[in-house]
């Protein structure tokens, strides 16, 4: 392999959602809101969350060692931890996941970009293999939401749940399926106001006022995040697939960060493509944030849906704002055993990740 063919190709792939599952109907047995509106406005049936005590990086360690078995791997040169949900403020969650797999004293660090975390993490895995650091990277994403949400606030509620996905990125050559190619990213802090948590942070505490606790709960404008959505991946993945020399016609599976149902149909609708070729998963895991593309991936190969030699392209959005796409021919992934997830209803059986 020449020094210009040198890629990060996907190797391994494991998800892990928490045990507890709260279905549409609990919520609204505790909040003013119904099963049909959550259906209908966001297409999710249920979520899962962490129990007491349960924190993301017990999450991540799940999805890790899943990704790495996969992998046939026991170890990796690096780790990247997506997620805007650290086990604490400081230090990094990462070290301590890498340190829990038995990885050793590898490079570890997380990276905040919310729901566009995983693909910002990939980039930052792609890049610690193109500079040599490592020849492996492990890339999670891991989140719980749980955590942070109002459990006052409907709408929040409603939307988000825990989980948590990762991949191995080994050193390859370009042209190997799982390649990671076409990588984009982008950002617009001038609308951070979006999506938040305005307390917890340097700025709140330098002010030495009290803290008032609506503050340290997320807040989410819900509609313009919607439309910053929609417009934001549709055009990252098509300047994706412009920089993979794909035509967006010849793309077999598209991956969206799973916020809404129907915001991944009105992106299909904007790419002018049939909405059968984007995977969704979010009906029994909810918004995942970080974890949500991961998850989305093994929920397709588990399926059958997503399979060797398809064309595809994943794109993450949220909070920040941020964004990004990566394109690769899906490898050959052997897929580390089959978690079933509780049906929410009579009508939906059979549900698994
Ligand atoms: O992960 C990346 C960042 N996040 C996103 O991408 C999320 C993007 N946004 C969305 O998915 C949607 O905007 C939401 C699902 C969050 C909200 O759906 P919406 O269709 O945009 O509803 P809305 O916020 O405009 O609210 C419409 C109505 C309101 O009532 P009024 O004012 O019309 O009387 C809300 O109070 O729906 C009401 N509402 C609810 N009703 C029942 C909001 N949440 C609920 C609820 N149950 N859970």
């Amino acid at each position: 392999m020449s020094g210009t063919d040198r890629a990060a190709v996907v190797a391994g792939l494991g998800g892990w959602v928490p045990r507890t599952v709260v279905t549409n109907d609990e919520l609204a047995a505790l909040l003013g809101t119904d099963d049909e509106w959550i259906r209908t406005r966001t297409g999710i049936r249920q979520r899962h969350v962490i129990a007491p005590g349960e924190a993301t990086g017990d999450l991540a360690v799940e999805a890790g060692r899943r990704a790495l078995e996969s992998a046939g791997l026991v170890g990796v040169g690096a780790l990247v931890l997506a997620t805007s949900t650290p086990d604490r403020l400081s230090p990094a969650t990462a070290p301590e996941v890498a340190s829990r797999l038995g990885l050793g004293t590898v490079p570890a660090f997380d990276v905040a970009a919310v729901c566009a975390g995983f693909v910002y993490a990939l980039a930052a895995g792609a890049g610690l293999i193109a500079t040599g650091v490592a020849e492996s990277v492990l890339v999670i994403g891991a989140d719980t939401f749980s955590t942070i949400l109002d459990p006052a606030d409907r709408t929040t509620r409603a939307v988000f749940g825990d989980g948590a996905g990762a991949v191995v990125l080994r050193a390859g050559s370009l042209d190997q399926p799982g390649a990671l190619l076409g990588l984009s990213l982008g950002s617009d802090g001038s609308r951070s106001d979006l999506v938040e948590i305005p307390a917890g942070g340097s700025r709140q505490r330098s002010t030495g006022l009290p803290v008032k606790p609506e503050d340290t709960f997320l807040t989410m404008r819900g509609r313009a995040v919607f439309a910053e959505a929609v417009h934001r991946m549709s055009a990252s993945a098509r300047e994706t697939a412009a920089r993979a020399g794909w035509p967006l016609e010849e793309i077999d599976r598209f991956v969206l960060h799973q916020a809404n149902a129907r915001i991944v149909t009105a992106t299909a609708h904007r790419l002018a493509l049939p909405a059968e070729r984007f995977l969704s998963n979010i009906d029994r895991v909810g918004n995942t944030v970080a974890a949500s593309i991961p998850l989305a991936l093994s929920d397709g190969v588990l399926s059958g849906e997503l399979r060797p030699g398809h064309r595809v392209v994943l794109a993450g959005f949220g909070g920040g704002l941020a964004w990004g796409s990566v394109a690769l021919v899906w490898p050959h992934i052997v897929h580390p055993g089959i978690r079933i997830l509780p049906a929410p209803s009579a009508d939906q059986s059979g549900a698994r990740k």
